[in-house]
């Protein structure tokens, strides 16, 4: 997979992506991430990028030309490429519009800054995504959580202690509570099922407990359904 972001902060990438499962994918090549100078796409001798808005109002607003100029270029060279504003009046990002993601070829993210982006550029955009309901300054750091999200789910990105097929109950619900050693730690005990031996009685235990996890911390997702996708 290929991501192109499109920001004023390219320094910013790949930063946290760097690291962990995405570093990984990134430095064997399946996942691509290049970060592209807004300012590359302006043609004036300021290199700049917002404006004041029309009808006053706080802040500045990303200018169309560049923004547009840029879109252009992306989808010229690949028509395919799903072109996405990191808005927070966007579609709601979650682990079902990730897995949506995670079957596109490229994707190309814009970073959005001050009050806001010239109305005419987000149509021309068209798709629009946030990451939750809160205000960043920047989606520079919503487009990494894109990332980062998409990217452990495109095949061969995990590491065998990572794998997703084994992450069985993320089907039904949030994963199970997990043990590792020692089997008693300051008198709290690991639960007895789990030492049993028994795998139907272990698979039974962990999807009954994913269950009532995300009935008792997330009713609102059971009501959503989400557990049909899991997360
Ligand atoms: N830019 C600013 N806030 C954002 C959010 N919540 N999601 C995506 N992009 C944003």
């Amino acid at each position: 997979m290929r991501v192109d972001v499109l920001t004023i902060f390219p320094d910013m990438f790949p930063g946290p992506l760097g690291g962990g499962v995405v570093g990984r994918a990134l430095e064997q090549g399946l996942l691509t991430v290049v970060a592209h100078d807004l300012r590359d796409y302006t043609d004036d001798r300021h290199r700049q990028v917002d404006d004041i808005p029309f009808g006053g109002g706080p802040g500045m607003v990303f200018k169309p030309e560049p923004l547009v100029r840029a879109v252009r270029a992306f989808r010229a060279e690949d028509p395919a490429a799903r072109v996405i504003l990191l808005s927070p009046q966007g579609r709601r990002f979650d682990q079902s519009v990730a897995r949506e993601l995670a079957n596109e070829s490229h994707l190309v993210l814009i970073c959005g800054r001050y009050q806001g982006v010239d109305e005419r550029a987000r149509e021309e955009i068209g798709e629009e995504l946030s990451i939750g309901d809160y205000v960043l300054s920047g989606g520079e750091l919503a487009a990494m959580v894109v990332v980062e999200t998409v990217a452990r789910l495109v095949p061969g990105t995990l590491g065998s202690h990572e794998s997703l097929s084994e992450e069985t109950f993320t089907d039904r619900g949030f994963e199970p509570p997990l043990y590792t050693r020692p089997a008693s730690f300051e008198g709290r005990e690991v639960p007895e099922v789990l030492r049993s031996g028994h795998h139907a009685a272990i698979e039974r235990w962990r999807r009954e407990q994913s269950e009532e996890r995300m009935r008792r911390r997330r009713p609102d997702m059971v009501r959503d359904g989400a557990t049909a996708g899991g997360i």
